[in-house]
């Protein structure tokens, strides 16, 4: 079963003094399997935000279609079967978190006993228990993401849609969102969410796709993308002599870094370890780290970035 479809999907909008119709999202073709959880990554203004957009159906595409669990989207079914976290979630400030939470669950048509134990639930889970009983114009802007994403969470939706879920959270709190979408994951759900915080895709997401100026660069399962060899050695030396650290620096794909008294080389291959190895053991130096780096997903981005900027 497919969670999302689309088919072309263009998005126009009239940008600027001259109100110039502008493409910022060029027929995007994407699929996402149920139980997959999905990261959509781009800088900003790459059209993450159209697309989710269009993907609710709260913008009208300018071309192309789009489907959610196999529906097309606009279909009122579909949309109590989706929860949605927006990018800036506008609240009802003087509701309190139990209340906004009520007043989504009874729009989701969530009968009301069923509600009051979810909501419970949801509130520990996003870590707001102390908060239930709080206006929504006291909370902190990470608490106001906590309480969204509880509210996106209502009714056990078996798609869920995230705009940047750990925006405006600290380390603890991206951490427990991450947590959070690896429970759904496990649960079977499918989970799409866009973000520029490389690492918490990284972590968690079986798929990636990567979003630049409103075209799909890459796409594809993260250990495909990244490839599973060596790009380069790092080797740290102490104790080297600075005529030495200078000789060696040839072998190095940059110059090394010196601080304090360690040397840091980054090489190409076993080939230039071995060399340097025996060299410094040689000049009477000591090996502290040999660390083999692998291509990661910041990396294949920024590389992406740059040719995008070529292109
Ligand atoms: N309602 C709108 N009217 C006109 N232009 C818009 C509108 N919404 C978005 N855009 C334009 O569409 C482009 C993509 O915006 P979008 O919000 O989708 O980017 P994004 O990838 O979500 O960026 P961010 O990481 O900053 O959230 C931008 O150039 C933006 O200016
Ligand atoms: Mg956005």
């Amino acid at each position: 079963m497919l969670a999302i479809k689309t088919e072309g999907l263009c998005k126009d909008y009239r940008l600027g003094f001259w109100r110039r119709r502008t493409r910022v999202l060029h027929a995007l073709d994407l699929t996402v399997e149920a139980g997959e959880t999905f990261g959509y990554l781009g800088p900003n203004g790459a059209g993450k935000t159209t697309t989710l957009k269009l993907l609710l159906g709260l913008v009208l595409p300018s071309a192309g279609r789009a489907w959610l669990l196999e529906q097309e989207v606009g279909d009122p079914e579909v949309r109590a079967a989706v929860g949605f976290l927006p990018e800036n979630p506008s609240f009802y400030d003087y509701l309190t978190g139990e209340e906004f939470l009520a007043y989504g669950a009874r729009l989701a048509g969530i009968p009301r006993r069923r509600a009051r134990e979810q909501i419970a639930a949801l509130l520990d889970q996003v870590g707001l228990m102390g908060a239930g009983r709080m206006q929504l114009r006291k909370y902190s802007k990470g608490m106001l993401q906590r309480i969204g994403l509880a509210q996106a969470l209502l009714g056990d939706p078996p798609l869920v849609i995230l705009d940047e879920p750990m925006s405006g959270l600290d380390p603890i709190g991206r951490k427990e969102v991450r947590d959070i979408i690896l429970r759904l994951r496990a649960e079977g759900r499918t989970v799409f969410f866009s973000s520029h915080i490389i690492p918490d895709v990284e972590m968690i997401c079986d798929r990636v796709g990567i979003l630049l100026g409103g075209r799909l660069a890459r796409v594809g399962r993260l250990d495909e993308l990244l490839g599973t060899e060596v790009e380069s050695v790092e080797v740290t030396a102490v104790g080297l002599p600075e005529p030495i650290v200078e000789e060696l620096g040839v072998l190095a794909l940059a110059p090394p870094l010196v601080q304090g008294g360690r040397a840091l080389f980054r090489l190409r291959g076993d080939v230039e370890v071995d060399k340097l190895l025996r060299r410094v053991l040689e000049a009477g130096g000591r090996i502290a780290s040999v660390t083999p780096q692998k291509r990661g997903l910041e990396e294949l981005f920024l590389a992406e970035v740059r040719a995008g900027a070529r292109r």
